[in-house]
């Protein structure tokens, strides 16, 4: 009982700003953080709800009344990466909504007097695709690509912090959620009956289940742990991925894959991230003891789609 109480006293006394918590994985996260006891506040450019605060990076404008309590600060801030194709504006929007807010955040730094550690969002597409049979681990290079170059300088801006504080970096893989993000635009097809693979089809797709995501934010927040971890459940094929979730709905799976050719003329230079692949390790985090709660594919996806 005593140990209990403890525990409960420790959770509820953390209290956490999540900058960019409004979007799929926030959403899910403050759920279950204030499930817990944890006192969430969150920072967004349209703040609705109960505990959002105003922030506009771009214009180093915020509501600091929000920031005297922090101990833990969180960035999910970030346009979508393959929301819409990679235009010269749109680059920018991708860059200033990661490093930008980063930035922005650490220059509020003394402001936040409590602050304790600070997690940042990062991304799995960040080793290049050179070698798609090697499985990589946090300590590997960064790749020389576009993507990898953005989450290199994502994973510097947030850097800044390290001079006072634990930093986490969560390079997170394909979000399964059927409310938003990859699948939902993966599944349309494939509900209509003519889903099929991208390109080759045999290139890997690191995946995670939104659960597994939101567990490892707060197995971070609990172990105050510092460093890069890849989160990640597993590397598919994009082909095997797209017949698990037609075999989960009873759908057809025979179309031809989609050709290459047809992906580049829809999406300009976005298709590379639907068209090359790579593998990534999770025996960082697990060696933490962190325990993946889907680490099936199918139970995965059954899962998400039941
Ligand atoms: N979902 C995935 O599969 C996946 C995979 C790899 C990495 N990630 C990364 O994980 C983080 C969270 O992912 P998510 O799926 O939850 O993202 P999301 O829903 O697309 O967006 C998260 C939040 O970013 C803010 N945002 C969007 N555009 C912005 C801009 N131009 N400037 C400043 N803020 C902006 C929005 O907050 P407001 O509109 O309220 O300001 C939004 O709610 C992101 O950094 C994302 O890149 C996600």
């Amino acid at each position: 009982m005593g140990l209990a109480y403890c525990y409960l006293l420790k959770h509820f006394m953390k209290n956490i700003l999540i900058a960019g918590g409004t979007g799929l994985i926030g959403q899910r996260l403050v759920r279950s953080l204030e499930s817990k006891g944890y006192a969430v506040s969150v920072l967004s450019r349209n703040p609705r709800g109960k505990n959002q605060y105003f922030w506009n990076p771009l214009k180093q404008e915020i509501d600091e009344s929000c920031l005297s309590n922090v101990e833990v600060l969180i960035n999910l801030s970030g346009a979508g990466i393959a929301d819409k194709r990679w235009s010269k504006s749109r680059k920018e929007e991708l860059i200033s909504s990661r490093i930008g807010t980063n930035t922005f955040l650490f220059s509020l730094e003394a402001k936040m007097p409590h602050l304790k550690h600070f997690i940042t969002s990062s991304g799995i597409n960040c080793y290049g695709y050179e070698d798609d049979e090697r499985i990589h681990l946090e300590s590997d290079p960064f790749g020389t690509d576009w993507l990898s170059i953005l989450v290199s300088d994502w994973e510097k801006s947030a850097d800044l912090f390290a001079k006072k504080y634990p930093v986490a970096k969560v390079r997170t893989a394909v979000v399964f959620d059927k409310s938003g993000g990859a699948l939902p635009r993966m599944l349309a097809p494939v509900k209509l009956g003519i889903g099929s693979a991208l390109g080759s089809g045999i290139q890997q797709m690191p995946w995670i289940h939104a659960v597994d995501l939101v567990g490892i934010f707060e197995h971070i927040i609990d172990k105050e742990l510092s460093g890069t971890y890849n989160a990640v459940t597993a590397c598919d094929t994009n082909k095997e991925v797209t017949r698990a979730m037609a075999e989960t709905l009873n759908k057809p799976f025979w179309f031809p894959n989609v050709p290459a050719f047809m992906m580049k003329l829809l999406f300009g230079e976005m298709a590379s991230v639907l068209l090359l692949g790579l593998k990534a390790s999770n025996e960082k985090i697990k060696s933490t003891g962190y325990v993946f709660q889907f680490p099936e594919l199918k139970g995965a996806l059954k899962d998400v789609l039941k």
